[in-house]
């Protein structure tokens, strides 16, 4: 840490301090220095700068004794998908940082909640350091028309003058659209640096937990998901989400990494629209078209995706390589899993996929985290090497084993749910699982689908699940 009153230069590597900025560090490593903020001279200020307020040093209290107060009450953004991955709407003095590729939609779904915000809770404070006040009454005019509600915008990158800001304006929400663009007067460096990024951090986190009120920090990421900058936000903040989607199609997806409050497994779905974001409530129906005659190398499977089910179809094409080393190619699912579903295929199902090019891909642009969806992969694998056409109205649902067993998928009642909506009315399942659905326990009484309609398909391993009957009436 920097002495009082002076700055400093701290490698990370090491931990050697210097008076200059160097180059390289005399441990060998480069571009390792980072400046750090000199001590202030009030050293009985409290983390949040609440506890020490009156000057009084902060205690250190017994568990036991510790009153949490009523239950933190949400604040919803209007946006009840973006609420579900919050964990059930904002929490007072929680900070939350939204982050994705420039472009994605990071300031619209900020500025629909600020407008929401301001019309049922009272101020917003919304601070912009990328775009001017015009810009931003521009796009919220294409949000929600003329707006009346409370939504203050300051287009300022200096921290100092923020806080002075919220002095006077009193918000219920303050949000900083980026936090790469704010800088700290008692630093030299740029903003985006490290100690810039780190120190308005700890500035903006004082902010919003001795005030006791919520506040959003956006921050733009790199190509390869990373944060730009430093990952050093992350830590500080309680919540973060990241906002995806293809820029060029309209769906957006947005998931929690990290959730003091809440889970972490959790998806909010959305559509870009020419009036900012609209939210997907089915989105299963988003992914799979209803009625559609099924072809050659599809397969549809269900997935369980945070609180809800999801219906996903699956595309694989097997055709014969012209290299040596035939193409294994994956969009939506690991390659590594892709492999792996394949060697299973080759050793315990007895395909001969060595000479064939693989390509599989999740319609929609989705990257489901589940495993569950092994079996429909190699059923859709299956179903492109040997010309055969799965039936309409089947789903496969079953994690695969290396030794070719399908293993229990969780919380799968609600899965048949969904599909019996769906119209789907064959599934196929792991053997175990089946025999328990059949004797009807389910391990959650109010997730059991109201009588199971669907015909449940138990199959022990892949070996049974390509041999069975559906696939082969289902041949040309
Ligand atoms: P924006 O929120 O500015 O992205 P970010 O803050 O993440 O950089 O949104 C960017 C894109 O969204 C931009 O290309 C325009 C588009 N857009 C719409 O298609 N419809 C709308 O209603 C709005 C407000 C933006
Ligand atoms: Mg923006």
């Amino acid at each position: 840490m920097g002495k009082k009153g002076k700055t400093v230069f701290v490698c990370q590597q090491c931990g050697y301090e210097s008076a200059r900025w160097q180059g390289q560090c005399i441990c060998g490593a480069w571009n390792s220095m980072v400046e750090e903020v000199p001590l202030k001279e009030e050293t009985d200020r409290g983390r949040f700068g609440v506890i020490g307020r009156e000057g009084a040093r902060p205690k250190a209290q017994k568990l036991g004794d510790i009153n949490p107060g009523a239950e933190n009450p949400r604040i919803s953004t209007g946006l009840k998908e973006l609420d579900r991955v919050l964990g059930g709407g904002m929490v007072a003095g929680g900070l939350t940082l939204i982050s994705g590729e420039p472009g994605i939609g990071k300031s619209t779904i900020i500025m629909q909640s600020a407008i929401h915000v301001a019309r049922t809770q009272g101020s917003v404070l919304y601070v912009s350091g990328e775009e001017s006040q015009e810009q931003i009454k521009l796009r919220s005019r294409r949000i929600g028309g003329e707006i009346e509600a409370p939504v203050y915008i300051l287009s300022e990158t200096n921290v100092e003058v923020i806080e002075k800001t919220v002095e006077e304006i009193q918000p219920r929400l303050i949000i900083i659209d980026s936090i790469q663009t704010m800088y700290c007067r008692e630093l030299d460096s740029a903003p985006g640096s490290v100690a810039q990024v780190r120190t308005c951090g700890n500035h903006f986190m004082t902010m919003a937990k001795s005030r006791n009120i919520p506040l959003f920090l956006v921050a733009h990421v790199t190509k390869s998901g990373e944060l730009a900058g430093p990952k050093i936000v992350e830590h500080l903040v309680d919540c973060v989400l990241y906002f995806s989607g293809e820029r060029d199609g309209e769906l957006r997806l947005i998931r929690a990494l990290k959730n003091r409050y809440g889970t972490t497994s959790e998806i909010g779905a959305f559509m870009m629209g020419s009036t900012g974001l609209v939210e997907i409530r089915d989105l299963s129906k988003r992914f799979i078209e209803e009625n559609k005659k099924p072809s050659e190398g599809t397969m549809v499977t269900a997935i369980h995706e945070g609180t809800r089910p999801l219906l996903l179809e699956i595309q694989a094409l097997s055709t014969a390589t012209n290299l040596n080393f035939p193409r294994r190619t994956a969009i939506g699912i690991e390659v590594s899993r892709l492999n792996m579903i394949i060697a299973v295929l080759e050793k315990k199902g007895k395909l001969s996929l060595a000479h064939q090019d693989v390509y599989v891909n999740i319609v929609g642009g989705f990257k489901p985290q589940s495993t569950s969806m092994d079996l429909a992969v190699a059923l859709a694998i299956h179903s492109s090497y040997s010309n055969k056409v799965c039936p309409q109205g089947v789903l496969a649902i079953g994690e695969l084993g290396l030794t070719g067993d399908l293993r229990s998928v969780p919380r799968v009642e609600r899965i048949i749910g969904e599909a019996q909506r769906m119209g789907y009315h064959k599934i196929l399942l792991p053997a175990s699982q089946a025999r328990k659905l059949r004797k009807g326990t389910f391990s959650d009484k109010k997730d059991a689908p109201e009588g199971v309609a669907a015909e449940i398909i138990g199959v022990a391993n892949i070996k049974e699940a390509l041999s069975c009957y559906f696939l082969e009436k289902g041949r040309r």
